[in-house]
């Protein structure tokens, strides 16, 4: 089984493409999903998770405490990420045993800080993650061990320790969420959250106090009526929507 957690799609897709190529099956990970998992002698354990502030996401992390996996399991775990992972997936194989773990570069949907990439180079980041995607399946079918490439990017354990330090601190506060009057109060930001951590109510968002910043909600939102504080009013929004045939370019 492989399980991901996802805000925008690009996880998810990467999850589904390489379920699709290794002949598994996906789980997403939610606060609904998150119950105990037990991985049997020879059963195969996949992972695919955003890099949030060169980190995992936090519900992916409670998600393992109660993951068991026998020695005997082939396990493996897929970050996607803007640009770098820091040490996410040292980190990562530190808790637990990993026989391979990779990154996939792709489009970055950190909007908080950052506006959008053109869609070219979207396209081309997806385009690329694809080819490299089928490299990582084919190592996985062959049932590879000791497999690590990651882009771990420069000062990369300074940035997960300190980067991450703060994110968790200050970043992942849900008071700056607003909407505006363009919301038509139809529940998508709601169903979308992974944590539920929203409500709609009288026709409008609440948000409570358990964010993972997967910003679901805001880029997601089909009115683009949902801000978080000041800093993305300029940017545009980002969801994984590219076909196979733009993927493989044809
Ligand atoms: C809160 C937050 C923090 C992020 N931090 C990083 C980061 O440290 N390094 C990086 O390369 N990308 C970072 N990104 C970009 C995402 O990792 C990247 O766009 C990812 O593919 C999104 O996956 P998803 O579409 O499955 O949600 C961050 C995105 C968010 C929302």
């Amino acid at each position: 089984m492989i399980y991901y957690f996802s805000g925008t799609g690009n996880s998810e897709w990467a999850a589904r493409t390489l379920a699709g190529l290794t002949n598994d099956r996906v789980t997403r990970i939610t606060k609904k999903t998150l119950q105990p998992v037990m991985v049997g002698e020879g059963e195969s354990f996949g992972l695919v998770f955003p890099i949030y502030a060169w980190n995992m996401p936090q519900m992916v992390s409670d998600f393992l405490k109660n993951v068991s996996v026998h020695t005997g399991a082939y396990c493996y775990a897929v970050c996607t990420c803007g640009a770098d992972a820091g040490w996410a997936m040292r980190l990562l194989r530190g808790r637990m045993h990993m026989d391979g773990v990779w990154s996939l570069v792709m489009p970055d949907n950190y909007i908080v800080a950052y506006q959008v990439e053109d869609d070219e180079t979207a396209l081309n980041k997806v385009r690329d993650a694809n080819v490299r995607i089928q490299q990582i399946a084919a190592q996985i079918n062959a049932r590879k061990t000791g497999c690590a490439d990651v882009q771990s990017g420069k000062f990369a354990l300074v940035k997960t320790f300190i980067g991450g330090h703060f994110f968790n601190k200050y970043a992942r506060s849900s008071k700056p969420f607003r909407s505006s009057y363009d919301c038509t109060g139809c529940g998508l930001c709601e169903k979308v959250c992974p944590s539920e951590n929203i409500l709609v109510a009288g026709d409008m968002p609440f948000w409570s106090d358990d964010c993972q910043q997967c910003l679901a909600c805001i880029h997601r939102c089909p009115k683009h009526a949902i801000e978080y504080g000041k800093s993305t009013e300029k940017h545009g929004r980002y969801v994984f929507h590219y076909s196979k045939d733009q993927i493989e370019g044809k």
